[in-house]
């Protein structure tokens, strides 16, 4: 009997299998809005047989996005693009995810497809960004990198009413599964980390303190997200940077979420400083083992994400306990079938995989 394809069970949400998309920018919005392309990448990865497909980090404001061509949804207008998605998704029998975010000091960049670089300062197409102080994010890099606004607390107490906007309407929309982005460097994680928040009030300081802002902002947005459906963080749960985050650090974030009533814990890692590599990076692999830790030490449910590209790899997290949930990214990318191939390889029964209209046909 195979774990990955055992289902699984969270509040009310049921996950027909094990297996996720995970969160991907498209660079394909306009305005924050979700185009026929979001329609096709999320859609096929649903009929293509996953237990959760994610959308991408979708920012709570206009100036909360990376680049001019991410995702958002603080408007009707991104609600209106977004539900007929998730209805597909549904109809396909996939638990439909939204990853909400705000950039903080890494936003306004040019999308990854064309260089990523910050926006010159003069750009009209840039906006101001902002962080826990003023300090670039590669002060002394050869790439430009825009110098943020110290948030005050008022700016801070928007940012947190805007998550819970976007949460209202993600709830409208019919998600059944939100996430609160705080990894990867992006506002939420560049308060968590040390490496990034040396503010000296209330929001800064120690673990307690850089994890407030976070803390709460996720209670905020689980009193607005109904108690039956499901409430994610993904977090950098190591900065791989001395002196930056470490497991302990997350473990004791992870018990703070789980009081506040997140279900899960998504395991990412890095992004917060030039130094720690990046989300898609060479020490992703680490990240699943990390996953297991914080499963055990935390007592929450957790996913796992980095380099899982084989279906016994995947079998095995699964099996041995290290998380509910696996995570692909870039291979989802390369094989939108990844359920089905997963299935062939573990001798599990391919015909339910698919949609009828290709599942009655093949297996
Ligand atoms: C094109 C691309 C876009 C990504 N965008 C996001 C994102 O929006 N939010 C996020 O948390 N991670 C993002 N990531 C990281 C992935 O979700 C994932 O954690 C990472 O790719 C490692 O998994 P993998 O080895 O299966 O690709 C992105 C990765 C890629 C390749």
């Amino acid at each position: 009997m195979s774990q990955l394809f055992t289902p699984l069970q969270i509040n009310g949400i049921a996950f027909k299998n094990r297996i996720g998309v995970s969160p991907m920018c498209q660079y394909s919005s306009e305005d924050g809005v979700a185009t026929n392309w979001h329609m096709v990448h999320l859609g096929s990865r649903a009929v293509g047989g996953v237990g959760l497909v994610m959308a991408e980090c979708t920012a709570v404001s206009r100036n909360g996005r990376i680049s001019q061509g991410c995702a958002g949804l603080w408007g009707q207008k991104h609600a209106e693009a977004l539900k007929p998605i998730v209805d597909f998704q549904h109809e396909h029998g996939a638990v439909a995810g939204i990853q909400i975010s705000h950039s903080g000091r890494k936003g306004s960049a040019a999308t990854a497809l064309n260089g990523g670089n910050h926006l010159e300062a003069d750009d009209p197409a840039g906006w101001d960004i902002v962080g826990p102080t003023s300090e670039a994010f590669d002060p002394d890099g050869t790439r430009l990198w825009k110098a943020p606004l110290a948030l005050s607390i008022n700016e801070i107490k928007n940012i947190q009413e805007q998550f819970v906007h976007s949460a209202k309407l993600a709830c409208d929309i019919g998600y059944d599964l939100l996430e609160v982005h705080c990894a990867h460097g992006y506002l939420l994680h560049s308060f968590l980390t040390p490496l990034v928040n040396k503010r000296v009030d209330a929001f800064g300081g120690d673990l307690a303190g850089r994890a407030k802002f976070l803390l709460e902002t996720v209670e905020k947005v689980r009193a607005a997200w109904p108690e039956n459906r499901v409430l994610s963080v993904r977090l950098s749960v190591h900065d791989f940077v001395d002196c930056g985050l470490t497991l302990e650090d997350s473990t004791q974030v992870g018990l703070w979420l789980k009081e506040r009533g997140v279900d899960i814990l998504d395991c990412s890692g890095g992004g917060a400083v030039p130094a720690a590599r990046g989300a898609i990076g060479n020490r992703t692999a680490e990240q699943p083992e990390m996953a297991g830790i914080i499963r055990n030490t935390t007592g929450l449910p957790t996913m796992a994400v980095g380099a899982i590209t084989d279906p016994q790899q995947a079998e095995s997290i699964i099996a041995t306990s290290k998380a509910d949930i696996i995570l692909l990214g870039r291979e989802m990318m390369r094989d939108p079938h990844w359920a089905l191939t997963a299935a062939k390889a573990l001798g599990v029964d391919t015909r339910p995989i698919l949609a009828e209209q290709y599942g009655f046909f093949v297996g």
